[in-house]
């Protein structure tokens, strides 16, 4: 079965609460829900993790290496803007992976602009809220049916 991982970085447990004018009210929980509901009507398995310590977040992409994940939905929060070593990790899984802000990251101020994560990802996704990570896993889930197909 297609296994598909969510990776939340940090503060995005907040949501819900957390300055909704960026974030918008969906909670954390409401949106794996959501990612849920679509991977089992596509017949995929979803796992949604969140974490506020970039070394947990490192370990979680290294664990999706031998858990044999085929695709990554990230949102490194503010390691978007920081983190070499979650770069380095996701680098190194080979998994491919999108990248998606509920933000628009080039609308706020200017250190949010660079990502260390954008040259390396399929693609980004970023300013459309929840639609963002909905969008992100149909676009996965098209990516490894065509990929199957050519294989
Ligand atoms: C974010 C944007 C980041 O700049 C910020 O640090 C976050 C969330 C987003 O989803 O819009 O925590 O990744």
């Amino acid at each position: 079965m297609t296994r598909i991982l969510v990776l939340h970085g940090p503060n995005l447990n907040l949501l819900g609460a957390r300055e909704p004018e960026h974030y918008g009210s969906a909670t954390l929980d409401e949106i794996n829900a959501s990612l849920r509901e679509v991977a089992d009507n596509a017949d995929c398995r979803l796992e949604a993790k969140q974490s506020n310590a970039e070394h947990e977040l490192v370990q979680f992409v290294q664990e999706a290496v031998s858990q044999k994940v085929d695709f990554i939905l990230l949102n490194p929060a503010a390691f978007t803007h920081t983190s070499v070593a979650l770069r380095d990790a996701i680098a190194a899984s080979g998994i491919p992976f999108i990248e998606v802000h509920l933000s628009n990251i080039h609308k706020r101020e200017e250190f949010r602009r660079h990502s260390y994560f954008s040259d390396i990802a399929q693609g980004v996704i970023s300013g459309l809220g929840v639609h963002g990570y909905i969008s992100a896993l149909y676009t996965a889930i098209a990516i490894l049916k065509e990929n199957r197909r050519e294989s």
